[in-house]
């Protein structure tokens, strides 16, 4: 693995912290108060190559490696962990599932708006009683012959209002357990749909999460992806690339709070010095660093991983656990060393700590993760 990035990776970096510091910036922590939708922002994601940056140019993406994302991602989560989920969700599950599995005209038709960001995807898998657990769908895709009927609830569901485009994992043959399970590109618009309120969240209070109800929805059977019962496998295999997104949001949120930290040890006055003067502070400093330092290296071993098409999933794993974990630990550690301030808004290490508690609970909880990396490690 080379240490060295390319003039390539630095511009996408670049561009990606402009954005980030120009923009995100002015108004994160109103639209965190108020939960508002980044509508602005992301038509300028969109502007940038962000939305479909991992897709081939061939269907209207940016044709850039994961590392380039990961580098992003990075970038983008700093600021605003809200934007960089709708950018993760839209990459790294809806427009790679469709480009890895879906079919060619299903990628002219579905894929290349995605890419453009013309589009939002969301990925239909939790429910209200399948999260961890997701093998046990009950949302039923039954087989009516050229098309699926579908029936039931999908929970947390980010993207879930302003997505065009959902992935829906459903169950067709429930005697078969998880081998009977589709995914199905389902239009946002079908009839028989309808969107619950917007969940009013901990933290990432910008992005919109919804539940997605499905009554006698009619999906056309060529929307399914894959052979009939890979649905389940489908989402398997996104949900690997999935974190390596999520792995790069909690690395943001933890250098984004480590930055922030050095900063303030080097501003605030204690004692008769700035407190980066003093051991305590130094020393919990350098712990974090470390921790980013580490996590930062675990994405960029996954994402060169999945660039070179070597198997990545279990790596995947290592670095969503470990960047998640210390994403809570190094923004704990951030307010913890703004005192008073740093209990407030006005400083955003507050709201990073919000954001991080939310990396370690979806596209697969820590301890899914160690689920994933255990198995690894014991199998024969
Ligand atoms: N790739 C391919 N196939 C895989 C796979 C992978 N990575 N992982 C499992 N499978 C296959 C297995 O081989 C097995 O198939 P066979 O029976 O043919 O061998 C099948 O899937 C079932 O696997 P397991 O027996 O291992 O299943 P399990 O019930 O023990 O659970 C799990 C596996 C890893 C715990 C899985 O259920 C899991 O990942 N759960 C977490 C779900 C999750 O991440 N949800 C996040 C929601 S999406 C989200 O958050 C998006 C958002 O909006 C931000």
């Amino acid at each position: 693995m080379n240490f060295n990035f390319t003039e390539e990776q630095l511009m996408i970096q670049q561009a990606a912290r402009d954005f980030a510091q120009r923009e995100l910036i002015k108004d994160v922590i109103e639209r965190d108060e108020k939960a508002e939708y980044p509508t602005q922002h992301v038509k300028t994601m969109a502007e940038l190559g962000f939305l479909g940056m991992l897709v081939d140019p061939r269907w209207d993406g940016g044709g850039m490696d994961t590392v380039s994302y990961v580098l992003a991602m990075e970038e983008i989560s700093k600021v605003d962990a809200s934007c960089s989920v709708i950018m993760s969700v839209n990459n790294s599950l809806v427009c790679y599932g469709l480009e890895a599995f879906g079919n060619d005209v299903q990628r002219e038709k579905y894929l290349k708006p995605l890419a453009r960001g013309e589009k939002i995807g969301a990925f239909l898998l939790s429910e209200p009683e399948a999260g961890s657990d997701a093998t046990r769908q009950h949302t039923l895709a039954e087989d009516k012959g050229d098309y699926y009927l579908v029936n039931g609830t999908k929970n947390w569901i980010t993207n879930g209002n302003t997505a065009g485009t959902y992935l829906v994992i459903a169950q067709t043959h429930p005697e078969k357990g998880h081998k009977g399970i589709n995914c199905l590109i389902v239009d946002r618009n079908s009839e028989g749909i309808s969107v619950g309120p917007h969940e009013n969240k901990m933290g990432m209070r910008s992005s919109d999460t919804h539940s997605v109800m499905f009554t006698d929805v009619k999906v056309p059977k060529e929307n399914r992806i894959g052979e009939d019962g890979f649905g389940f496998k489908f989402a398997m295999k996104t949900l690997e690339g999935g974190r390596i997104g999520i792995a790069a949001q909690a690395l943001g949120i933890a250098s984004g709070a480590l930055e922030r930290a050095v900063q303030y040890a080097k501003e605030r006055k204690a004692f008769g010095t700035v407190i980066a003067n003093h051991q305590a502070i130094a020393f919990k400093l350098a712990d974090m660093a470390v921790k980013v330092e580490n996590a930062r290296n675990l994405c960029l071993k996954a994402a060169w991983l999945k660039d070179q098409h070597l198997p990545y999933g279990v790596a995947s794993s290592y670095a969503k656990y470990y960047a998640a974990e210390i994403a809570m630990e190094v923004t704990t550690q951030a307010v913890q060393i703004h005192g008073g301030y740093g209990y407030v808004k006005e400083y955003h290490v507050e709201r990073l700590m919000r954001e991080a508690k939310l990396t370690q609970i979806y596209e697969g909880t820590s301890e899914i993760q160690q689920i994933v990396i255990s198995r690894d490690l014991l199998k024969d």
